[in-house]
């Protein structure tokens, strides 16, 4: 068995962050999105791993990621040139994957539940394709199934106008090599892209082995800014080991779960966890609230942060009004001057979003 992640594709929905950046390297309590795929991929006990990358951010992926060391697995990397879907992504790795079974994951995807159990269902049953699938409110936003009473697949559409039930496609499928031979057999969809939703419509229009589970554990897709906030709060809300590390003053109250890294230093701080923050950081007379993440070298100063993600090397000094829900990006920069502002002055990059509320 081996493993296909999925870390290409432009990000749009995440814009300005993947201006800069890869989507799947955009950091959930401090760690790349990504990473928690992989780990659960390996927890699963498939060490042989293939990540798609694109040509823009492919080299940083590798970078951050590694050869696969630091999670007990071999990682290939394969360059899809072209955003051309996630079937003509497969299509890609074909060699990488030769006649074995896979599991194939989009890397910016989470999910509560273990692996394990869809791939023993998978092999036990022998399975061509299996899929997973979750009710949500939007299904029109995703690859949606129609499911027979008796638990059959019917049919699967891609991002329906008018979908047929609210069950949409996670993105998380276990795949035999047959795959190979649907994926040859069907053609480009209206948006020009080789979909894996069509692919496996073809393997149940030949009466292949295709089955579906629900999940009931979360499942977020992490490519938007409201999804990313969840996902750092349920990630916070789970897996966070509170350890100091940093240095606190006297005059800094710590409670709940915090971590707080090597070389970071608090000043008068109020902070109540779930909160992690990263190594060198300098905050001082800050209040930090619940489901916060603060990454490294971040400087915060006279600034109230409650719900928020704070990526790396980004400073906010004078900020009294609570910041709520939001994400501020690598390096930027939020002051007020001192006293009272009588006006505000912003350099704000292309697809940013400010609310003064
Ligand atoms: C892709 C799939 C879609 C699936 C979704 C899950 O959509 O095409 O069927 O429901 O991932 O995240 P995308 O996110 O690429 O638009």
């Amino acid at each position: 068995m081996k493993a296909l992640i999925l870390s290409g594709g432009k990000g749009t929905r995440l814009r300005p962050l993947t201006y800069t950046g890869a989507k799947q390297l955009v950091p959930v309590a401090n760690k790349p999105i990504l990473w928690y795929g992989i780990e659960g991929i390996v927890a699963a006990g498939i060490t042989d791993i293939g990540i798609i990358i694109s040509p823009e951010t492919g080299a940083e992926v590798k970078a951050k990621t590694g050869e696969g060391d630091r999670f007990g697995a071999k990682i290939t990397y394969i360059l899809q040139e072209q955003p051309a879907g996630l079937a003509h992504a497969v299509k890609v790795a074909q060699p990488f994957l030769g006649d074995s079974p896979f599991i194939m994951y989009l890397g910016d995807n989470l999910i509560q539940d273990g692996l394990e159990q869809f791939l023993d269902k998978f092999t036990q049953q022998d399975l061509d394709a299996l899929i997973l699938l979750r009710s949500v409110k939007n299904p029109s936003a995703f690859g949606v199934a129609e499911v027979a009473e008796d638990g059959r697949i019917v049919r699967l559409i891609e991002k329906p106008q008018q979908p047929p039930s609210d069950l949409a496609l996670v993105g998380v499928y276990f795949f035999s090599p047959v795959i190979h031979h649907a994926i040859a057999n069907i053609q480009p969809s209206t948006r020009g892209e080789l979909e894996i939703t069509d692919a496996i419509q073809y393997l149940i229009d030949q009466q292949r082995q295709v089955q579906a589970t629900q999940l009931l554990g979360w499942w977020l897709d992490t490519g938007k800014k409201d999804d990313l906030l969840a996902a750092n709060q349920i990630i916070l809300d789970s897996y966070v080991n509170p350890q100091i590390v940093g240095e606190i003053d006297a005059q800094s109250q710590v409670s709940g779960r915090v971590a707080i890294g090597e070389g970071s230093q608090l000043i008068n701080c109020t902070v109540r966890g779930p909160v992690i923050i990263g190594q060198n950081c300098h905050l001082e007379n800050c209040f930090i609230g619940p489901y916060s993440s603060i990454a490294d070298k971040v400087t915060l100063i006279d600034t109230d942060i409650d719900h928020s993600v704070i990526l790396q090397g980004a400073r906010v000094v004078n900020i009294h009004q609570r910041i709520v829900d939001s994400v501020i990006g690598r390096n930027a920069s939020l002051t007020v001057h001192p006293r009272r502002p009588k006006a505000l002055r912003f350099m704000v990059g292309d697809d940013c979003q400010i609310e003064l509320a």
